[in-house]
This record gives C-alpha cells, structure tokens and sequence, in this order.
C-alpha cells in the first residue's frame, strides 16, 4: 500500500460526509461574518472558493459579490451545492464545477479578485503548490484568504491522534508557517484574523487563535 495519499481518497471522504455538511456548517458562523464583511471591504468581488463544499459559503455571499465559481474535487458536494442554488431561483450568479484546485488556471475560470481556502488548503497533497495555483488565479489586487483551524485546535488534536485513519491529507499550519508558505507561493501576508471553531458553544472553541480558526488573508507580493 503507498503512504502518499490518492485524489480520490479525498472525494471518497468528503463524498460521505456531504448529506450532513450543511448541518454543521451553515451560514451563521463567524466565518460568514467574516466574509461578508471583506467582500463588502473589496466592493462586490469576483470569487472563487476552492474546495467549496456544499456551496453555502457562495451562497451566503452571492448578494455582496460580482459573480462565484466554486471547485470541488467531490461530485457529491457539487451535486450538494447545486442543488443548494436551485433555492436562489433561476437567475444565480453561482456556478459550481466538479474539479481539482491544484489544476485550477486563470485560462479556464478566468481572474478573480478573491480566491477562498475555506476548511480545504489543509488537505491539499501539495499547500506550496495549492497556494502558488491559488495566486495564479487572482487579478494584480486581488486577495486570497485561507481560514483554517489552528494545529492546537483540541478538534484537530483529538482527531489527529484519537481519529480514525483517513486516505486524505490533514495538515493544518500555525498562521506563521502558512504565511512562510506562501512567501514562497508570491503572496504577502496583510492581515491574520482570529475565528471561532466548532460552534459558539464550547468555551475552548471560542478562544481566539490556539484553540479556534483563523483567516489569513494574502496579496500578490
Ligand atoms: C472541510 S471541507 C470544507 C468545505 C467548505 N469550504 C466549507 O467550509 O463548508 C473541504 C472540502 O475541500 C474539498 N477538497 C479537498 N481537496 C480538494 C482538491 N484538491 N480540489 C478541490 N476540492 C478539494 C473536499 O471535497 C471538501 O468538500
């Protein structure tokens, strides 16, 4: 058996956990707060959300951005997704596709003035490269945002050494080792914000930073 995980371990894991992903992720978090406001910050950008899930991130936002293209690499999140459109009526400024973000290019989607890591860069085979195709699809002001939990999240712990074992990556980065990363990827570090994790419930979830999220967001160098 190889150790390096294959493309399609991930969509075989997102594809099982896609019927209940709505229910734990829905729009009311401090994330989509977040969002909101940073698209209202950029004016109504052109988004792109790769690894997009269920699609609710885009959904929420389709009222504060010019138009969002979401990527999955699992058909049962896309189906998801769309079918989470259908709620929008007709005329939608959405549009989700199956596929890969580690092959996403400017030439097929176009340029975007902002690209979203939501919950996805840490299973990426490759981050470096992931962060570099990432940059490659933002316009010359265009920002990348990734929110991801923190590696002493107590969640991440607890399924990194209690969990069972998954054929998906699972490398979450402190903001300083994800902001060295994309150094490299050409993308200057602007701003690091913290994020609650897991619900409002939990006094450990809402502790900033070690113990929740955060969103870090990026321009080009
Ligand atoms: C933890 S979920 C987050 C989904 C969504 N961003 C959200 O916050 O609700 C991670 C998502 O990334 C997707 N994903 C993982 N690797 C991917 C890749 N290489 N290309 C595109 N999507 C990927 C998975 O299928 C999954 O839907």
């Amino acid at each position: 058996m190889s150790d390096t995980p294959k493309p399609y371990g991930v969509a075989a894991f997102f594809d099982r956990h896609a019927p209940g992903w709505d229910a734990a992720h829905g729009p009311q978090s401090d994330r989509a707060a977040y969002l909101r406001g940073l698209c209202a910050a950029l004016g109504r950008p052109r988004v792109i959300d790769l690894g997009c899930g269920t699609g609710w991130q885009l959904i929420d936002l389709a009222d504060h951005i010019a138009s969002g293209v979401g990527l999955d690499i699992s058909p049962a999140m896309v189906a998801q997704a769309q079918e989470n459109t259908a709620a929008l009526g007709d005329e939608t400024n959405l549009a989700f596709h199956v596929g890969d973000s580690a092959t996403a290019s400017a030439e097929a989607l176009g340029r975007f003035q902002l690209a979203l890591f939501v919950g996805s860069l840490e299973h990426a085979t490759d981050q470096a490269a992931a962060l570099a195709t990432a940059a490659g699809l933002l316009d010359g002001a265009g920002r990348l945002v990734v929110i991801m939990p923190h590696p002493c999240n107590p969640g991440v712990l607890r399924s990194r050494w209690f969990g069972p074992r998954y054929d998906v990556p699972l490398n979450h980065l402190t903001p300083r080792a994800l902001a060295g990363m994309a150094r490299g990827a050409g993308l200057r570090l602007e701003a690091c914000a913290a994020l609650p994790y897991g619900g409002r419930g939990r006094l450990l979830d809402r502790w900033p930073v070690m113990a929740g999220a955060y969103a870090a967001r990026f321009a080009l160098a």
